[in-house]
């Protein structure tokens, strides 16, 4: 199948599943009614391939982002992406009632276990979360209270066997109003085969960003 028009191959790669995830996460939280100026969305492992894409793809929608991120030393690139703010993750108290304070209009999630039980706790009324990973915990803690008082909506996205009409939608999205603004010019970088030893420990250790793209010419 052809790419749509609009992607490079380069680019087609550098979304790749992470791209389509998060592409998918927003046409989701959209059809249930999400949209720009409904309120903050946060998202949570914003430095990594889903949450950069997801940042810059919502930010690039007119969505006031919120980025959740373990790395304050990256705050500058969340903030060159689009997020409006930068939130430590290793400073938020994630309180232990039914309801905290209502805070987002949607939210992608990366992470799962206590951040997601957190999140479903501290949602807007009607607000909507897409689950997509599980980088924290796979774990779900929470009561129905968020479900029930305040109509929250959790999503599940699965990349792997969304229906092909779906995932045609997508991509054809990815390549034009969710094109993130800032794939080739931050979020993804090219590596020679040689060097992936490197870049496989900044994803171990937890310091690596976005996307790599692995040249095998
Ligand atoms: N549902 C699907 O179909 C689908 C598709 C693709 C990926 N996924 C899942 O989505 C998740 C993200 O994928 P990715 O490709 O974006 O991975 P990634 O590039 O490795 O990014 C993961 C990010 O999560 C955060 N993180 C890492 N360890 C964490 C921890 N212990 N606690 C909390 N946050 C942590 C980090 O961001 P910060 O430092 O900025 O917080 C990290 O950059 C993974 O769990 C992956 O398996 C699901």
């Amino acid at each position: 199948m052809p790419l749509p028009e609009g992607l490079s191959d380069f680019q087609a790669m550098a979304l790749g599943t992470a791209g389509f995830t998060a592409g998918l996460a927003v046409m989701r939280m959209e059809q249930m009614g999400l949209v720009p100026g409904a309120g903050p969305v946060l998202v949570s492992g914003a430095t990594g391939g889903v949450g950069s894409l997801a940042v810059d793809m919502l930010a690039g929608r007119g969505y006031e982002v919120v980025a959740l991120s373990g790395k304050s030393e990256q705050s500058e690139y969340l903030a060159s992406l689009g997020a409006a703010r930068v939130i430590d993750r290793k400073t938020l108290e994630l309180g232990t009632r039914p309801l905290e304070k209502a805070q987002w209009a949607g939210a992608v999630d990366t992470v799962g276990g206590a951040l997601l039980g957190w999140m479903t706790r501290s949602m807007a009324y009607r607000g909507v979360i897409a689950a997509c990973g599980l980088a924290g915990g796979v774990e779900l803690n929470t009561t129905v209270m968020p479900f029930i008082l305040r109509g929250v909506s959790l999503l599940g996205i699965d990349s792997v066997a969304c229906p092909m009409a779906e995932r045609l939608a997508v991509w054809r999205r990815l390549a034009t109003d969710l094109k993130p603004r800032h794939l080739d010019t931050g979020i993804a970088r090219t590596v020679k085969l040689d060097a992936l030893p490197g870049v496989f420990q900044g994803f171990l250790d937890g310091t690596g960003t976005g996307r790599t793209v692995v040249d095998l010419a």
